[in-house]
This record gives structure tokens, C-alpha cells and sequence, in this order.
């Protein structure tokens, strides 16, 4: 029989990469595929789950309830870099392993969030002067796997690149043509442009808030290409209400997306869903990645990129 693999992904992988999947499960005798994709109630994602060993997903939402279902489940690979849409302390608890894929999608969201930057500047590509990325000072809040890869993209544009990363400190930066600031307050007081790379916990949700946003300087252009919680969304309206110089650009709708649109349309940027790691590469490089850490978890042992 062997053991069953299950992708379990309301937004699918490129079609190319569930091809290299099957092909190394293929290849790897005592492994199965089952392929729940574009499923719309968790009901499917519940019934799916309850006789397979492994699985990955993408953002999708892993609860408590869902993992209650798992009977057989003992490794979860979540093919990207975000955790936070799985209930880690229920996986623990039942003893079910969790792996993310660290780096995989990281060129993917860098190369969005530039893409982000770049529209807005233009004023959107209509027609009137709008400014350019050389020259600017660009701030890193959070410096790993998306924070270096667009710290070198940045200086191709000829940027000044900034950089703060609470856990990682300065020799993290070693290697990378940029500046360390001692604080987010100092980034975001230095910069302007600043990319928001940091991911969503209990310590960080909310946490770019009124009186950090309130430090940037004239004509700021803050990006976010990480999480939507990451912001406080009363106080990002507040300040674009106070700020008429203050841009936004990001990934994912605001709540109040519509009410923003009209109060501030030049001012903000939004994609029409998540679209940072929606490249053919990144779902290649991380799919493969998911796959080949669970098999190696089930041969032997590995637990490189556990989280729980
Ligand atoms: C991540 O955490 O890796 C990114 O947010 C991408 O997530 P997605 O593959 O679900 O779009």
C-alpha cells in the first residue's frame, strides 16, 4: 500500500509542478498521491485527509478540526514559507510533524513587491510623470529568504538599501550591500520606500501600527507583500487621511479595500487576490521541495525546516 501523500490546495500549483510531483513519487517506491485541488468546503479537505499519512498545502487553513480528522497523519509540509494558517499547537499535540519550505517562493514575492513599487510610482501608468526607483532608499523590515532576495534586486535599480531584522541581527546581513538600522522606528524614519517582509505571530500582528507609521518620512511608499495582519488597518487609513504624501502597495485587499480605492486611488495598490509566490518557478521549487522533505522524513528521520 505505502504511505499517501495528500496536496491539499484551494489555490493549485502550476500544472507543471505537480508534474515534477508525481514524477518523484513515481520514483520513490512506498509513496502515493492524492490530489485534492480547488476544493471550496472544508468538508473536502476533511474527508480527504482521513487515511493519508503526509500532506501539503499551500495557505491553506489547517485547524484543529480539520486535524481531528487525520487519523494517520504524521508530517505536514507547507510548500512556502508561512505557517500561520496552520494550528501548530494542535499538530503538536498530536504528534504530527511540521515542516515549511523556506526560500522556495522568495524570488516570486520579490519580484511582485517590485512590480508593486513600480506601479505606483508611475502613478499607475497613466500618462502623467511619475518618479523613479534609482536614487531611493529602500528599508527592509525583516531581512530573510524575501528581504535578501530583494535587497539585491534593489541594487540593480541603484537603490540605497536599508535593513532590519529583529532575530537575525547584523552578521545576517554579511554578504549583502546593505545598511543595518538598529530599529524598525530607524528604518522606517530613514527610507522611502519600506518593504514589510516579516512573518505573522502573536508578536508581530498589528505591530505596524500608528506610531510607527507616523515616523516615515514625506512621500513614504510602504509595501507589503507579507501579511495583511501584520497591519493595523485603522491606523494605515488613519495616516493616508492625515498623509496625502503617504503611498501603499500590497498583496493583499485591505478590508475597507473599496472605501480605499475611491478615498486614496492613486495612493494605493492592491493585487486582485495573493499573488506573491503565484509563478510556475516558485510552485516548481516549493512543491519539489515539500515532496522531497516528506519522503526524507518517512526514510530518514530528517527533520531540517521542522517548526513545531
Ligand atoms: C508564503 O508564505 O510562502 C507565501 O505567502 C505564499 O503562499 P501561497 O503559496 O499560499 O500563495
Amino acid at each position: 500500500m505505502g504511505k499517501t501523500i495528500l496536496i491539499a490546495t484551494e489555490k493549485p500549483f502550476a500544472k507543471e509542478a505537480i508534474e515534477h510531483i508525481k514524477k518523484i513519487i513515481q520514483s520513490s517506491e512506498g509513496f502515493n498521491l492524492k490530489l485534492l485541488e480547488n476544493y471550496v468546503h472544508q468538508s473536502e479537505f476533511k474527508s480527504a485527509i482521513r487515511d493519508v499519512e503526509a500532506l501539503i498545502v499551500r495557505s491553506d487553513k489547517v485547524t484543529d478540526s480539520i486535524l481531528s480528522a487525520a487519523g494517520e497523519l504524521k508530517i505536514i509540509a507547507r510548500a512556502g514559507a508561512g505557517f500561520d494558517t496552520i494550528d501548530i499547537d494542535s499538530a503538536s499535540k498530536r504528534g504530527i510533524v511540521v515542516m515549511n519550505t523556506p526560500g522556495q517562493n522568495a524570488n516570486a514575492v520579490a519580484e511582485l513587491a517590485f512590480g508593486l513599487m513600480l506601479g505606483l510610482i508611475r502613478n499607475k501608468y497613466n500618462g502623467t510623470p511619475g518618479t523613479e526607483l534609482k536614487g531611493k532608499r529602500i528599508g527592509m523590515h525583516g531581512f530573510g529568504n524575501i528581504g535578501k532576495c530583494m535587497s539585491v534586486i534593489a541594487k540593480g535599480f541603484n537603490m540605497e538599501v536599508f535593513a532590519y531584522d529583529i532575530s537575525r541581527g547584523r552578521d545576517k546581513m554579511i554578504g549583502f550591500d546593505v545598511q543595518s538600522c538598529e530599529s524598525a522606528e530607524e528604518l522606517y524614519q530613514l527610507c522611502n520606500i519600506v518593504s514589510i517582509n516579516i512573518p505573522a505571530n502573536e508578536n508581530t500582528i498589528g505591530s505596524i501600527n500608528y506610531d510607527l507609521l507616523l515616523k516615515t518620512q514625506k512621500e513614504v511608499l510602504l509595501v507589503n507583500c507579507a501579511r495583511k495582519e501584520l497591519i493595523n488597518e485603522e491606523d494605515l487609513i488613519r495616516i493616508m487621511d492625515e498623509r496625502p504624501d503617504f503611498m501603499y502597495a500590497t498583496d493583499f485587499a485591505p478590508s475597507r479595500k473599496e472605501e480605499m480605492y475611491k478615498k486614496y486611488s492613486m495612493r494605493t495598490l492592491f493585487t486582485s487576490k495573493k499573488m506573491g509566490a503565484q509563478t510556475t518557478e516558485a510552485n516548481i521549487n516549493a512543491g519539489i521541495a515539500a515532496v522531497n522533505q516528506i519522503i526524507n522524513y518517512f526514510k530518514t528521520g530528517d527533520s531540517t525546516f521542522k517548526v513545531n
